[in-house]
């Protein structure tokens, strides 16, 4: 069986360092790795839209800046195709027929469909399309017959939400859809970044991101003001590593040869974390250190995207020739869902004879 991997982003902003570690570096690593047939990577501007019914201008600046994010951070449009979400109509067909397949209560109970609600205050107005939108992440997903989709921790559930569709489907029509696999970041730290702010998550609007797009300046500007430890007082005062979000950046950025660069008094971060630990480490030390740690990662980034940013139109060339190409896999993937439900009237040559027999009989 091929392997193929299909994931995307919503273009509400641009993508930050917890996008990064959480999945985009992942993405590049699978991309070079050689290993997949064929890789998918869509800007979910449908899926944005289910929230941002009213802003659609967002929408519409952010996927650039989404795209820009992508290929500055080694996505490849040779390799990977980037597409834009909406510019495949056959998504929507799909997720059409698989609403037959879920019931209400079942998407009420999908933790993150319950956790978003809470977040946006919907209460009781949720928009019914956003409401379903894990029926349309299901189409997204099964249009590419993807087996991999490398995602967040935080949309396990609609993985497992997209495994059951694909379950009902192939039992009650035909053995069409394939069920995907998750896959997420190995690395514990990197399931997810915390905010600057030591908040849970990182989230535009609480201000507490490093974006991919931030100057040098500005990263060192918003690490130097981080969140740590605040009982942490005096130089002398025992520290706490645990849930401090400079070590959980440490822990998923730092690789034992940034000490021998930029803090060689240790060897590792287990090192730094005892005599944080301890007592005697300030964090302007720490903060200084994961300064140079992430800079090192982000200038590559930073770098390629001015380049890009240098020929916008290609940019868009690049995202509708991508567009193209998914359609045509969609259509396909679409022709076969027909045919299971057998909704493919025209093509049914045995269903028009045995009509035109009973007719001819009457
Ligand atoms: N829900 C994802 C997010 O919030 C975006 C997305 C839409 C997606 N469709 C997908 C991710 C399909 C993986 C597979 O970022």
């Amino acid at each position: 069986m091929s392997k193929i991997i299909l994931t995307g982003d919503r273009p509400t902003g641009r993508l930050h360092v917890g996008h990064y570690v959480g999945s985009l570096k992942r993405r590049v690593e699978l991309q070079n790795s050689g290993e997949y047939d064929d890789i998918f990577i869509m800007i979910a501007d449908a899926q944005a839209l289910t929230d941002n019914a009213d802003n659609p201008e967002k929408v519409r600046q952010n996927i650039i800046e989404v795209a820009l994010d992508y290929l500055s951070c080694g996505l490849d449009p040779q390799i990977s195709t980037l597409f834009i979400q909406s510019q495949i109509p056959e998504l929507c067909e799909l997720s059409f027929y698989y609403m037959n397949l879920v019931t209400v209560s079942r998407l009420q109970r999908n933790p993150t469909v319950k956790s978003e609600i809470q977040m946006r205050n919907f209460e009781t107005s949720i928009p019914v399309g956003f409401f379903t939108y894990p029926i349309s992440q299901a189409a997204d997903i099964t249009a590419f017959k993807a087996t991999t989709v490398p995602v967040g921790e935080d949309q396990l559930p609609m993985l497992e939400q997209t495994k059951e569709i694909v379950r009902k489907f192939n039992m009650v029509y035909d053995d069409v859809l394939v069920e995907p696999d998750i896959l997420l970041p190995d690395n514990k730290a990197c399931l997810r970044l915390p905010g600057t702010d030591g908040k849970a998550k990182m989230s535009k609007s609480l201000n507490n991101c490093i974006y991919l797009s931030d100057s040098e300046d500005e990263v060192k500007k918003k690490i130097m003001s981080m969140f740590t430890d605040p009982n942490h007082i005096r130089v002398e005062d025992p520290g706490q590593v645990e849930g401090n979000p400079v070590f959980i950046y440490l822990d998923a950025f730092s690789k034992p040869e940034h000490f021998a660069e930029y803090l060689p008094d240790y060897q590792n971060l287990q090192e730094l974390k005892d005599h944080y630990s301890r007592g005697g480490l300030g964090d302007v030390k720490i903060k200084k250190f994961l300064n140079n740690v992430l800079q090192e990662e982000l200038a590559p980034i930073r770098a390629r995207r001015k380049e890009f940013e240098k020929d916008i139109p290609a940019i868009y060339e690049i995202l509708k020739k991508g567009s193209e190409k998914a359609e045509a896999v969609a259509a396909q993937t679409l022709a076969d869902v027909k045919r299971a439900m057998k909704i493919n009237y025209f093509d049914d040559m045995e269903l028009i004879q045995a009509q035109a027999k009973k007719f001819s009989q009457e």
